[in-house]
């Protein structure tokens, strides 16, 4: 089949342009080197722009005590041990340069009275050391970076569906995909590619990612290219999702709104944290939270629509709106709540992929030479649990290391080899899906691979159940080979929901793969047939392909870092 290509030859092409890709794209356009940015969402409208409650530095603006080793050390705790202590190092370290780069670009963090950055709570961080914009805080990032991007002269092309990632002999050399509005196709050339297509956490049925986001693209277009993934089944289910109404369920209410006070419920009115962590109550970890919430759900208590109550009504209404202000207005919008009077129905919502693309800690390589992956789409700073703000830093502070690592890539090439073999097989995948008539439907197949990561791989995990999922994953495997696929006037979205599909089923054999290998319990990962954490498995797992799962060993973390770390204790898990 025939269609028209787009050909674009730039130095380095970034794939995703949420806060990471841009990140880097910026640093590179510093660096006066050529570099292009497409996604597949409106860049304003980018997955980050929601994230809400804050971003993390130890700028020690409202806790003189608070330093970057302290940050190293609450983020490698909660980590479970699985985080790697190199990635965490950088990140920490690099985080107030990445606070000076926002404010460079003309960022608008909230302040004290005296100028100051604010800082607030988050949970099992030692101090406020969460700067924020409100509860919009992602949102002001995106735009930041948009207008920094704009005042550097970056294209971004925002309708641009990645299909492959291009490699000759180990080495990338650019992308092929279609537009979302008129099919038309991209061959972009390029020296080095940057991979920052996120996660996977919408393959779940509750989820705070939208339903074109989060689908697993990053994993799909990796491996593919020859990478591998590294702990897909470290899966953050964020505490609070509303479960209403059904067409937003799982969109998040920011821990912001614990942060500032807010207090947690059953149906009964007990506070039920003192049951799981009573030191830390509501400002426990995520993993502890979402668990506690799932068990009063399961165990009865919880409200007849299988939720538990976050109240927040007992706060100044000044408060909520100054601080809270998304909350507020997504509880109007949605369910015409006034949060100021009323507590709001949550439940733990598939969250945040901690795993990734396996990547070097130092320059977030992936080992296919030129292919860099950063942001959610990659791994190493959360392990099992990600401390909430750590991604926004974590893409400010890889974002310009990558950019500076493509950029000394492209430089060094005395040469760069295609493979027109390469560039047919891309076409050939897209012409295939495009001429695909069978009997399924692709949305409602999306919809069974949802139900089935909900009911088999979902908070609480067992070895019958992850089997189940798997023999059910291979049954909906052979019903995508019926899809059938019809782009309309409208534009080419139905082809794009298919190689979502694609990636969201890829995505589910490697996260339930490992999860089955996992056992143990340990931060996100519950397995109630395991329920205890076991040391010898203080491993990454890496997925590289269906059937092939390894451990690799993590690096010591360095002794002016451990001695700060508190013992990691179990209350709040699994307890048989
Ligand atoms: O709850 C939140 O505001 C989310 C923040 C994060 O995931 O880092």
């Amino acid at each position: 089949m025939y269609s028209p290509e787009n050909r674009i030859a730039t130095s380095v092409l970034v794939i995703g342009t949420g806060g990471a890709g841009l990140r880097a794209a910026i640093e590179l356009a510093e660096r006066g080197v050529s570099v292009v940015a497409v996604g597949k969402r409106p860049k304003a409208d980018a997955h980050t722009s929601l994230a809400a409650g804050g971003i993390n530095a130890a700028l020690a603006t409202m806790d003189p005590e608070d330093s970057w080793q302290q940050h190293a050390a609450d983020t490698l705790k909660e980590s479970y041990l699985l985080a790697n202590p190199h990635t965490v190092q950088i990140v920490t370290e690099g985080a107030a340069r990445g606070i000076e780069d926002l404010q460079r670009y003309g960022m608008p963090f909230a302040r004290e009275q005296d100028g100051r950055i604010s800082q607030r709570f988050f949970g099992a961080h030692t101090f406020r050391r969460t700067a924020y914009a409100g509860d919009y805080t992602g949102l002001e990032i995106q735009r930041t970076l948009i207008n920094r991007a704009a005042q550097l002269d970056i294209p971004i092309l925002d309708t641009a569906y990645i299909t492959k990632i291009l490699v000759k002999d180990n080495a990338v050399f650019g992308a092929y995909g279609f537009d979302l509005n008129d099919g038309r196709r991209y061959v972009i050339h390029a020296d080095a590619v940057i991979l920052a297509a996120g996660g996977h956490t919408r393959i779940w049925r509750r989820t705070s990612s939208r339903r074109d986001e989060n689908t697993g693209d990053s994993f799909r277009l990796a491996s593919l290219a020859g990478c591998r993934i590294r702990d897909p089944e470290l899966v953050q289910f964020h505490p609070s999702g509303l479960i209403a109404p059904e067409n937003a369920a799982g969109t998040l209410v920011s821990e912001a709104a614990r942060g500032e006070g807010g207090i947690l419920r059953n149906q009964l009115g007990e506070r039920f944290m003192s049951h799981y962590d009573p030191e830390r109550m509501e400002l426990s970890t995520r993993d502890r939270i979402a668990l506690a919430a799932y068990t009063e759900i399961k165990e009865g208590r919880g409200t007849p629509d299988g939720g538990v109550w976050l109240d927040v009504s007992h706060l100044p209404r000044q408060t909520i709106m100054e601080r809270l202000p998304r909350v507020y207005q997504t509880l109007m919008e949605l369910q015409m709540l006034d949060i100021t009077t009323d507590p709001i129905e949550i439940a733990p919502t598939a969250h945040y992929s901690m795993g990734g693309v396996w990547v070097r800690p130092e320059d977030h390589g992936t080992g296919v030479d030129g292919l860099y992956a950063i942001g959610e789409a990659a791994s190493g700073l959360h392990g099992a649990n990600r401390l909430g703000g750590n991604s926004l830093i974590e893409l400010l502070v890889f974002g310009r290391i990558v950019g500076q690592e493509a950029a000394a890539y492209s430089a060094g090439l005395d040469a760069q080899r295609r493979s027109a073999e390469a560039l047919d097989e891309a076409r050939a995948e897209v012409d295939e899906l495009l001429a695909a008539d069978g009997p399924e439907n692709v949305r409602a197949l999306q919809r069974a691979l949802r139900n089935i990561m909900t009911e088999h791989a979902g908070v609480v995990r067992d070895e019958a159940g992850l089997l189940k999922g798997l023999a059910e994953l291979a049954t909906l495997e052979a019903r995508i080979g019926q899809v059938g696929v019809h782009p309309d006037i409208a534009g080419f979205q139905d082809l794009a929901h298919a190689f979502d599909l694609k990636s969201a089923a890829l995505s589910a054999r490697a996260t339930m793969e490992t999860a089955l290998e996992r056992r143990e319990t340990r931060g996100c990962h519950n397995r109630s047939d395991y329920p205890e954490l076991d040391p010898a498995l203080q491993v990454n797992l890496v997925w590289s392909g269906p059937g092939s799962v390894e451990r690799e060993t993590i690096p010591a973390i360095p002794t002016e870092i451990a001695g700060l770390m508190r013992e990691v204790s179990s209350e709040g898990k699994l307890v048989e």
